[in-house]
Parts: structure tokens; sequence; C-alpha cells
């Protein structure tokens, strides 16, 4: 039995002679919320769309609650809930006679289910108001009350914030991180916005042009994230070969940046015991401190290309 609750293996779609997503190896560890994160195109729908059996990989085999998708969809999807594309919900009718009619074509029996889907995503029950009138973040949250309203254990859910406001968004990532935590729900969700992602994810898939570069726990990556020391010197170069000598330091523990800029990664070297040895040397410092990269550095080094907003 796998440990995972969505397993892929070397997961390939190709359309045509491009590939979309290229041999990704994913881990959906359970009772956690998986963050996939990569820019318009990288191939987040397509992964999705993959494991929810809407489209058929080129290659490679998924793996859900422990069994292969392939020959087992009936078995499994019914537990899964997703927002992929938003769902057709008729505008001339309320957000719960909108629920009524797709808890009838999923045969949902529980009358509660409804009222207990509403009340999550904070929409009121009885109400007039009707699909048409209602403002995005509203229609998001139906959305989403559908998608659980079946009481799935994995949920899918494709930029699950896309075009909401700021208040919005911070609702969505509060019921989001509920249904993790208190109701155990396994949660993919995908997002081109890496601060999204840093906020909610508890494991990150980072996908680029098809290919997943990483995976690891937001802890791992905020550990990866390297703390050095800044400094500016004249003549950095002397001043690196200098400090190199004197605190053994590797090429690697010690860097230029072209400019003025020296970056020292080993941190038993302490700032104040570098500052007098430059200035014994007659280097002068004009800038010195402790620096940290962000994650946003983290995801330009992974891609090797432009940031991520
Ligand atoms: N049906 C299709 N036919 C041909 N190419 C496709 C099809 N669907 C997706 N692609 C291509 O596959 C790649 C991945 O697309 P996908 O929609 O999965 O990316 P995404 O990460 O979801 O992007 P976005 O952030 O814009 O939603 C893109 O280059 C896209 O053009
Ligand atoms: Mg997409």
């Amino acid at each position: 039995m796998s440990q995972y609750m969505i397993e892929t293996n070397n997961l390939t779609k190709k359309y045509g002679e491009q590939a979309g997503v290229f041999e990704a190896s994913l881990h959906v560890r359970p009772g956690r919320i998986y963050g996939l994160l990569g820019r318009n195109g990288a191939g987040k729908t397509t992964i999705m769309r993959m494991l929810l059996g809407l489209t058929e990989p080129t290659a490679g085999q998924i793996q859900i609650f422990g069994k292969p998708l392939h020959g087992n969809e009936r078995r499994i999807l019914p537990h899964v809930g997703s927002l992929i594309e938003s769902p057709g919900f008729y505008p001339n009718l309320t957000g719960t006679e909108n629920l009524r009619i797709f808890a009838k074509l999923r045969r949902i029996k529980n009358p509660e289910a409804i009222p207990e889907a509403l009340a999550l995503v904070n929409l009121p029950y009885k109400d007039k108001k009707l699909f048409s009138q209602y403002s995005l973040g509203m229609k998001q949250r139906l959305a989403i009350a559908l998608t659980v309203m079946h009481d799935p254990d994995l949920l899918i859910l494709d930029e699950p914030i896309n075009g909401l406001d700021p208040i919005g968004i911070a609702e969505v990532r509060r019921f989001i991180r509920e249904l993790c935590d208190k109701r155990g729900k396994t949660i993919m969700i995908s997002s081109h916005i890496l601060s999204e992602i840093a906020l909610l994810a508890d494991d990150i898939g980072i996908i680029d042009h098809g290919r997943l570069l990483e995976e690891e726990s937001l802890h791992e990556l905020e550990q990866k994230n390297r703390r050095y020391i800044y400094l500016e010197v004249s003549e950095p170069e002397r001043a690196a070969k200098l400090l190199a000598e004197k605190f053994a330091l590797s090429g690697a523990d010690c860097e230029t940046d072209g400019g003025k800029g020296l970056c020292i990664y080993k941190m038993q070297v302490q700032i104040q015991d570098i500052l007098p040895v430059l200035i014994q040397n007659d280097f002068s410092v004009s800038c010195a401190k402790i620096c940290e990269d962000t994650l946003e550095d983290y995801f330009k080094k992974v891609t090797g290309g432009e940031g991520i907003a």
C-alpha cells in the first residue's frame, strides 16, 4: 500500500511533438496541502486533468489512494473533489438550488450535505440571491462548496484563487486550510503565485516547461534558503582571496558578484570577525549585513529564469 494519496511515475502528456508534461513523478502525502507551482503554460492543469481521468496520459502511471487510476476510475474518482473548469451553474437559480441539481445528479443522499457545504464556504443556505447576482468571490465559493459536497477525501483545485480580490483570497485560503486541518482532507492546489503557495501549502512541487523540478516540504525549502553575509567592499576579488585564506573558505563559501558585492555563505564565520581583518588590510567597507534568500530567489534559481509573482 502506497503511503501517498497521489503518486505518479514519469507521467507524460504530449500534444503532438510538444510535451505538455514530461516525466513528472509527484508524491502527495495524506492530510497535507500540496501546492503545484508554475508559470502560465507550465503544465499544472494538464497534470490535474490526467489525475482526474479527464485526459489520457501519453505515458507513465498514476496511483490514487494506493491504486492505479487506470481501470479503477469508478472506484477512485467518486472520492475525489475537483475544481478545474468553472462548473456550469444556472444564473437564474440560487446557490442552494444549483447545489440541489448537482446533488441529484451525483445521487447524494445526505440531506445535510448542501447546508454543510454552504456553511463551510460561508454562503447562506436560505437566500433569495440568484447566481447571476453573485460576486466573483461568491461564485468561486459556491464552486468550492460543490467540490466538497460529496465529502471527498482528496481535493484537486486548479488555481482556486484566480480572479479573487484580497479579501476573497484570504477567505478561500482560510477554508482550504480548515478543510485540511479540521476535516483531514488531502488537497492539491495549483497556482502561478509563489506567495500564495508559500502561505498555504505544506509541500510544494515546482513545475516549469512541463517538468517537475523540485518537490519538497515548505519547511525544507525554507531551510534551504541560505543565510549569508553580504559585504560591499573596495577590491572585492582581492578581499575574497584574503578572507578565503584567513577563514579557510572554499570557492563556494565566498563569492563575488561582479560588482562591489561579496557574499560569504559559511555561517560559522561571524561578521564581527571579518570586518577587522578587512579594515586592518586597508579595504574600505561600505556595507555589511546578514541576508537570507527568499523563496522568490529560490524559484529563480531552480527554474533558471525570471521570477514569479
Ligand atoms: N489541448 C491542448 N492541445 C495542445 N496543447 C495544449 C493543450 N492543453 C495544453 N496545452 C499546452 O500544454 C502546455 C501546458 O498547459 P497547461 O494548461 O497544463 O499549463 P498551466 O500550467 O495550467 O498554465 P496556466 O497557468 O496558464 O493555466 C502549454 O504549452 C499548453 O499550450
Ligand atoms: Mg492552468
